[in-house]
């Protein structure tokens, strides 16, 4: 067997001045539309104070798309509409009902976009794969759900090293592409979820310990910004708005396209385990030499296998056993926490689970809960630092850590079985981080990606980091387009969905 391993050589630029990136105070909306052909001075817009009314401004900014991209809107009450809201994964994005559906297919249409939803203060969502549990986190009830399908070109440049990659990709698409070529790149786990929201989260990725997660990964984005400027950030153009958007969320701008350095040898090797009978436990690990006979699992030898499919396998491959057990169209919520590593407390966090749990099983009509343990070691926070470092709060003297995923789903769309499931999880999860915090290991960090509407990410990033991040979120958009705009996910302002109330869009943006 041939392996394919080359040399990382990604050179960083010493930056003299660190460029910050700030919108011009004179910007004009109307103009910039002008600039694109747009010529919406004429069209008549009622300026509304309260939310409620801003969102009939809507039918004003989709019938402008529709006037000048025919064929890639989808409006509401068309087949080809519910035909895409269908293929969500989690019914609960299926439910969002926007005004309509756009798909830009270069950097020119998703400016477009953005500048005709602040112009009409209409409420934009971006979707990439769309994988995220919660409702609204990639589609816009009432607004401007932009579609990134069509942005989705993978380019692997000559000699191997970077491939380009456009967010509207999933990963099975991204790695089976550059599998074709022996490489492949630091990506997600599960097949269909897509490139744009995942590396904006962070990204946990079998390859963490040698080159950290997804998103220090990313040699470059190309950022558009709430002006509909379309920057290329690294670490040697904006440095700081470049480290805020790995781990950051979309609260910077939209991500139209970006690049990746490393390719990786393709192989590598996968295990997983399962005992017991009905519920049971299932290991994912990788050894990435692609040697059969590894003895990297010889410590699972000896629990006998429900299922065992250990092999020499493509990245893609794995991405689609993982897949598979996650059917579209189920309610979905997800939740995490994070520990310092203790192997009795994993032990003892296993018992209150099934403690808590299993008396809800029967009662909810297809439910399935997993308690999901995603190690993150020392290595592979000492390897996020790569590039300048990422927005995370992972400190290498803490770790190793366990990002504790809690993900439920369940057939009907009743708001009894949304409150069982998510009052038992809730009360599961504080009996957690309360035995926790007396062991002396809770972290106050909430992986965004695995995030529960419930709860606040950027918050749990530290008041530093979350500071920071604000800073540079206020240079690049000070308006707050992507705070009040867009809807859903995490955001500045606490978690998108607070118990008992809807968080709703506030209208406070200016125009100009
Ligand atoms: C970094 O950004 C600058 C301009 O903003 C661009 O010229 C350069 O090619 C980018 N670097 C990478 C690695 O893409
Ligand atoms: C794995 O073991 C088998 C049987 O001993 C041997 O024939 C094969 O060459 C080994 N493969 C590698 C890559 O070492």
């Amino acid at each position: 067997m041939k392996f394919n391993i080359y040399a990382f050589a990604f050179t960083l630029v010493a930056a003299n001045t660190i460029a910050v990136y700030s919108e011009p105070a004179n910007f004009d909306v109307i103009n910039a539309l002008a600039s694109y052909g747009l010529h919406v001075d004429s069209v008549a817009r009622k300026r509304a104070e309260d939310s409620v009314s801003s969102r009939y401004h809507c039918a004003t900014a989709c019938n402008q798309l529709a006037s000048h991209f025919k064929s890639q809107i989808l409006p509401a009450g068309t087949s080809a509409y519910d035909e895409w809201r269908s293929q969500f994964w989690s019914s609960y994005q299926q439910d969002a009902l926007p005004k309509c559906i756009f798909q830009p297919s270069k950097a020119d249409h998703v400016v477009i976009a953005v500048l005709l939803s602040r112009w009409s203060h209409c409420p934009f969502a971006v979707k990439s794969g769309g994988h995220a549990a919660m409702k609204e986190a990639s589609s816009a009830t009432c607004g401007i759900t932009i579609d990134m399908a069509k942005l989705n070109s993978i380019v692997l440049a000559n000699d191997k090293k970077i491939a380009k990659i456009g967010p509207g990709d999933t990963w099975y698409d991204v790695f089976t592409k550059l599998e074709s070529e022996g490489v492949s790149v630091v990506g997600g786990r599960v097949q269909n979820v897509g490139v744009g929201g995942f590396l904006l989260g962070g990204g946990i990725s079998l390859f963490a310990n040698e080159r950290g997660w997804a998103c220090d990964n990313v040699a470059n984005y190309e950022l558009v910004t709430a002006i509909g400027a379309v920057l290329h950030v690294n670490q040697s153009s904006y440095p700081d708005l470049y480290r805020s958007l790995r781990g950051g969320g979309p609260n910077f701008g939209l991500i139209h396209g970006g690049s990746m350095t490393y390719h990786y040898p393709s192989q590598h090797q996968a295990y997983r385990e399962a005992h017991k009978r009905l519920d049971f436990i299932s290991v994912l690990a990788v050894d990435n030499d692609a040697n059969p006979n590894t003895t990297a699992f010889d410590e699972f030898k000896d629990i006998a296998a429900l299922s065992d499919t250990r092999k020499v396998r493509t990245q893609s491959d794995l991405a689609a056993e993982n897949g598979a057990p996650l059917p579209n169209g189920m309610r979905e919520h997800y939740w995490d926490q994070t520990f310092r590593f203790d192997g009795n407390f994993v032990k003892w966090m296993g018992e209150v689970f099934y403690e808590e749990l299993n008396p809800i099983k029967k009662s909810i009509e297809g439910l399935m809960v997993m308690l999901l343990f995603q190690p993150v070691t020392r290595e592979s926070v000492r390897k996020m630092q790569r590039n300048g470092g990422n927005t995370l709060p992972l400190v290498e003297r803490e770790a190793p850590y366990v990002i504790i995923n809690y993900a439920a789903m369940w057939s009907k769309p009743t708001v009894e079985d949304e409150s069982i499931v998510v009052d038992t999880v809730s009360k599961t999860m504080g009996r957690i981080v309360e035995e926790g915090k007396r062991r002396k290991l809770f972290v106050d960090y909430i992986y965004m990606n695995y995030g529960s509407e419930y709860s606040d990410v950027l918050a749990s990033y530290g008041p530093k980091l979350h500071h920071q991040l604000e800073v540079v979120a206020t240079q690049v958009d000070p308006v707050g387009v992507f705070q009040y705009l867009r809807s859903g996910y995490f955001k500045f302002g606490g978690p998108p969905r607070t118990r008992g109330h809807e968080t709703i869009p506030s209208p406070h943006v200016r125009n100009h």
